[in-house]
């Protein structure tokens, strides 16, 4: 089964896909690791973010293994990330490496910006976690100051209205909702309300799949 499970900055939808990744036994991608592995690579590099012949070959090179979530963390790497991920050569030389991710033995969910709409467009579910651009500012100004690096709440919330505009106005797979994606609001909802609304939708779709006679309780004969 594959999850593709999109939104914007601070949604929760990392926070989810872990959990939802971990209910189901699944391996879990966090596809925004990627451009901010590219963005590290030109930046370590002494290379500027407009580079984007340099972009795409650190992009085509690029090891899962290799990547560091620790150190791929943070405001400027997010906002680094997003200004790579504009360029359509270097968004192409990371489609392989997420498709075959999905394509694993027994699927895989994935979290991002373009997963249900341009990478895995047959995804079996697909989410699109949102919530007010107020409340996901304060969700990250709270990781900032809980991780040791404060920024006041108006530059947070600059940064990711900033950030939201670039990701849904950009020429190449820009941030939206899949026509076939159901959408969770988490302005209200913590991460244990969000994982159930998520398990719902799922279990649904995974009933949807299986025909009657083939659910488990038919197969075992209990009607
Ligand atoms: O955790 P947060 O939502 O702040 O950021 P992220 O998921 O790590 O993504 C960082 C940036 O990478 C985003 O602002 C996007 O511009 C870009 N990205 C993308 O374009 N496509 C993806 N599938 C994932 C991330």
């Amino acid at each position: 089964m594959i999850i593709a499970i999109d939104g914007p900055a601070a949604s929760g939808k990392g926070t989810l896909a872990k959990a939802v990744a971990a209910h189901c036994g699944l391996a879990h991608l966090d596809s925004g690791l990627l451009y901010r592995g590219v963005a590290k690579g030109l930046i370590d590099r002494g290379l500027a973010l407009e580079d984007e012949a340099a972009a795409t070959e650190i992009a085509a090179q690029l090891d899962l293994s290799m990547l560091d979530a620790a150190a791929l963390r943070g405001a400027a790497m997010g906002e680094a990330a997003s200004r790579i991920a504009a360029h359509a050569s270097v968004r192409a030389a990371l489609v392989d490496l997420q498709r075959s991710f999905a394509r694993q033995p027994g699927g895989a969910v994935i979290d991002g910006r373009d997963i249900g709409t341009a990478i895995c467009p047959d995804a079996d579910v697909k989410l699109f976690i949102t919530a007010s651009s107020e409340e996901r500012a304060r969700r990250r100004w709270r990781e900032l100051v809980l991780g040791g690096a404060p920024l006041d709440y108006d530059t947070v919330l600059a940064d990711i209205r900033r950030r939201d505009e670039r990701d849904s106005t950009r020429s190449a797979s820009p941030l939206r909702q899949a026509s076939d994606a159901v959408l969770i609001d988490t302005t209200r909802l913590d991460a244990q309300a969000a994982l159930s609304a998520a398990l719902a939708i799922i279990g649904e779709k995974r009933a949807r799949r299986e025909p009657a006679d083939l659910t488990p309780r038919a197969r075992r004969g209990e009607s």
